[in-house]
Parts: C-alpha cells; sequence; structure tokens
C-alpha cells in the first residue's frame, strides 16, 4: 500500500491547479451519484486544506479562489492526477465501501455564513440575553451540550437529547423527527421556542434592528438593511453549511493511507459492515439519511415521551422512529439516543446490537466496534471568536429571571 500514499502526497503537491481551476465538475456533481474522479478530486480538496489551506477553509468555508493556472501545465497535471486518482480510488475501493469520505462544502456564502457566525453565538436572540445555539450546540464540545437533555429558558429541562450542528448539512431532514426540511427552517425554532430561547421572533429582529453594527452588516450582505427573521435564519443555515468535519482518522485510511487508523479499529469498522450497522449508518455522515425504528428486533424501553416521527406523519406505524442519527465525531457527542440514556459509546453499541440486530457483542467485539467509531472524529470547525457588536440604548433589555 505504499505507493498509493505517495501517490496522494504527490497529488497534493500539484493539487492547486487542477482543483481550483473553473472546471466545475467537483462543484455541480450530484451528491449521491458521486463518480470516481470526482473522489478524486474530493481527496485532493479535503487532504489539500488538510496541509495547506485548512485555516482558511476553516475560517471561510470555501477553498481558497483559484490561483492562475497556464494551460497546458493544468493539462499534464490533470492527466497525471486522473492515473493516481484511479490508483488511489480503486485500491481503497472507495466507490464500493459503504461509508464515504467528508467533502468540504460545496458553495458557500461567505458575507452570509460570516453574519451567520456572529448570530450563533449571540445570546441577544434569546430572552434571558444568555442562551445562544452555541449553548446548547457548543462547538468546543463537538456541536452539543453533552447532556442527557437540554437546559432552556429558566432552567427549562428539555424534553430530548441535542443533535450535533456539525455536519447537520447532510442530513435528509433536521431534528430527530425530521420535522424542519432543512437548516433555514430549523433556525427559526430554538428562538422562539418557550423552552430554549424563549424569544419571538418580532422581539429578536428588533434587537437586531437596535444595533447599527448588525444592520450595517445585514445591508451589506443582502443590501437591505430591512432585517427580518428569515434573513436572520438564512445567514445562520449558511453559516452551520461550514460546520462539516474532514479529515477524520478512518477518512485517510479510506483513501489509501494504510496505517490511519489502527488494526483494532479496521476489525472493527468489518464487524460495523458484517453485523449490519451500515444498513442504517452509511454515506458520508454515517447516518441522517434515513428514519428507522429504534427497538428494531427488541422494544426499547424508555421513560421519555417522545415518540419520534409519528408526531410528524400522525401515523401510528411511525411510533419510535427517528432519524438515524450521524456517527461522525461520536466520541465527542456523549450522551446517546433521543434520550441521551446511553451514558457510553460502549453501551450505545451493546444497545443498538441487541435491539436493532439481535446480536449480543463480546466485550472484545464491543471495543473493536468502539474502536472504528473514535476514529470518525473529524477537523473541528476552527476560527476565531466573533466579536458582536454592543447593544445600544435603544436595544430592549434581556430578561434573565422572567418566564
Ligand atoms: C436550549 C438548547 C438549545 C438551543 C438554545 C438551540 N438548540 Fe438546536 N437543538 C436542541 C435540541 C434539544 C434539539 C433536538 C430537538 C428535537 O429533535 O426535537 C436541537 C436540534 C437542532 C438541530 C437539528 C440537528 C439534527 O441532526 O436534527 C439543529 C441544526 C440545531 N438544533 C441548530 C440550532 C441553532 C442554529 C440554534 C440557534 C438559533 C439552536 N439550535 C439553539 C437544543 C437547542
Ligand atoms: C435499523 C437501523 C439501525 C441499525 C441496523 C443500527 N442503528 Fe444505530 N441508530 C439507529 C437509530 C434510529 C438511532 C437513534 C435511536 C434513538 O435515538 O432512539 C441510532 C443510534 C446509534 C448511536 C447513537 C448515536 C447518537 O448520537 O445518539 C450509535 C453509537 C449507533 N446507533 C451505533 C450503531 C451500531 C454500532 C450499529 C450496529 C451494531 C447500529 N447502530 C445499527 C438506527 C440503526
Amino acid at each position: 500500500m505504499g505507493f498509493p500514499c505517495i501517490g496522494i502526497e504527490i497529488a497534493i503537491g500539484i493539487g492547486i491547479e487542477i482543483d481550483f481551476d473553473t472546471d466545475s465538475d467537483f462543484d455541480d456533481h450530484d451528491h449521491k451519484t458521486l463518480r470516481h474522479v470526482n473522489y478524486g478530486k474530493a481527496i485532493l480538496l479535503s487532504r489539500f486544506h488538510a496541509k495547506r489551506g485548512n485555516q482558511k477553509f476553516a475560517i471561510l468555508g470555501q477553498p481558497p479562489s483559484p490561483p492562475p493556472t497556464n494551460k497546458d501545465t493544468s493539462m499534464k497535471i490533470r492527466l497525471i492526477a486522473t492515473s493516481v486518482f484511479a490508483s488511489i480510488v480503486s485500491s481503497a475501493a472507495v466507490a464500493e465501501e459503504p461509508v464515504k469520505p467528508i467533502r468540504p462544502p460545496q458553495t458557500i456564502n461567505l458575507a452570509q455564513a460570516e453574519l451567520g457566525k456572529k448570530l450563533y453565538f449571540d445570546p441577544r436572540l434569546s430572552k434571558s440575553g444568555f442562551i445562544s445555539c452555541n449553548s446548547c450546540h457548543n462547538l468546543s464540545m463537538g456541536g452539543t451540550d453533552n447532556l442527557k437533555t437540554s437546559i432552556g429558558h429558566n432552567w427549562h429541562r428539555g424534553p430530548i437529547n441535542a443533535p450535533t450542528v456539525l455536519n447537520s448539512s447532510l442530513n435528509v431532514a433536521q431534528f430527530w423527527d425530521g420535522r424542519a426540511a432543512d437548516l433555514k427552517e430549523q433556525a427559526g425554532g430554538p428562538i422562539a421556542n418557550p423552552g430554549e430561547m424563549a424569544f419571538s421572533h418580532t422581539v429578536a429582529v428588533e434587537v437586531l434592528e437596535s444595533i447599527p453594527g448588525y444592520v450595517r452588516e445585514f445591508t451589506q450582505v443582502f443590501g437591505t438593511d430591512r432585517i427580518d427573521i428569515d434573513k436572520v435564519t438564512q445567514a445562520i443555515a449558511e453559516f452551520e453549511k461550514t460546520l462539516v468535519t474532514p479529515n477524520a482518522p478512518f477518512d485517510l485510511w479510506l483513501l489509501g493511507e494504510e496505517d490511519a487508523i489502527s488494526e483494532q479499529a479496521k476489525t472493527g469498522y468489518a464487524l460495523f459492515k458484517a453485523s449490519g450497522c451500515v444498513a442504517c449508518h452509511h454515506g458520508e455522515a454515517l447516518g441522517g439519511t434515513s428514519f428507522q425504528k429504534m427497538g428494531l428486533v427488541e422494544p426499547y424501553q424508555s421513560t421519555s415521551p417522545v415518540e419520534g416521527r409519528s408526531a410528524v406523519t400522525g401515523k401510528d406505524a411511525d411510533r419510535f422512529m427517528f432519524k438515524v442519527p450521524t456517527l461522525r465525531n461520536v466520541e465527542l457527542t456523549y450522551p446517546y439516543f433521543h434520550d441521551g440514556e446511553a451514558e457510553t459509546l460502549t453501551e450505545a453499541v451493546d444497545v443498538m446490537g441487541r435491539l436493532q440486530l439481535g446480536k449480543k457483542f463480546t466485550e472484545e467485539e464491543n471495543e473493536q466496534i468502539v474502536a472504528f467509531l473514535k476514529t470518525l472524529t473529524g477537523d473541528q470547525p476552527a476560527f476565531v471568536l466573533p466579536i458582536l457588536p454592543p447593544s445600544t440604548d435603544a436595544t430592549p433589555r434581556p430578561q434573565p429571571f422572567s418566564d
């Protein structure tokens, strides 16, 4: 396996010309019908960022703009690179694996994302002036709060575990029951949820309109000084699209770096596939693509009143159907399941084996799968903490201790 690795390194060296010329088949391709060559490009892009441009990617969520290229060299490089892609792809057999490497975000509106980052961290979007999106989806902790269920306004006890925001752009729909179609629709929810940020969209907008720094930035980004909730959620969603986590050791292994993960983890992955976990946890995010019954073989016992997808569809058949959570960064996103009942990965894997597959793993097998799951931690978002524009005399005051 020595050769393909060297191949990747060579390709990285020349990758700048290849990736960032104006050819758009990387940008345009369909999520689900990736062709090999696109994988090759994905490899280069993510590795490129890892080696050279990560800072920029992490901050802005987009590749650097295309440098000027010499057409002839660019063509030659393309040919060499294509054969390198071919060898990487066939040797690692990426295309045949049910799990795919994470690709960097495809198109990001940088100005919106920068504004969205501020809003994501701004507790003034809550009634208390104390709770921001980052309170429950802490980007220093895998995009979660690491609590069984979340704490909202006035120490309100939330009914459900907070899923990670990392890679949430890859979800087929948002929330455990999929009641929001996308990130933009989702982002309006918590602001007005009495058990979370407990505000109203109208007051949130009033707060922003009273802050000249925001009015200026909204004007720059959207070309109008009229702030509304639509623009607020649009900007937050755009920021969330940048929160992908490429370069997990497992992805590097998929791409041909043999020693990126341990033998124990490799056995764990084989077991993960052979036991049938991949039926539900597959693709780039190892989840997020379907709703599945929790307790397929053996019923799930829970004291939580939450019943999943049936709350959206009204169908009895959808009781206990939940969106399959992503397993990316799962080492960071404890505790597990919609009710947060599983405190450790060992426990979660044991429950999944028994309830979903009717299989009791030995201690050794469980450790192997857990070792595999821990290789799914990728590069965490890294950026300069946003400094928020100050309130003014006209800004509605926070009400931290009101109902
Ligand atoms: C008080 C804690 C809390 C706050 C504040 C909060 N969230 Fe959440 N978030 C949750 C919980 C709990 C869920 C799961 C709710 C459910 O599925 O019913 C969730 C779900 C999500 C999801 C769906 C993820 C998935 O995989 O389905 C996204 C995205 C998200 N929140 C983003 C945000 C954004 C953006 C903000 C700020 C505008 C925010 N959240 C504020 C607790 C919070
Ligand atoms: C039939 C579909 C299905 C199969 C098969 C399956 N899972 Fe799951 N998995 C789910 C669903 C649905 C959830 C969420 C359940 C809940 O929260 O109540 C989940 C949750 C998890 C979680 C917790 C993630 C989190 O953030 O809360 C882990 C870890 C996990 N699965 C690992 C596995 C492993 C390992 C296997 C194989 C032994 C497996 N799963 C097999 C559907 C499945």
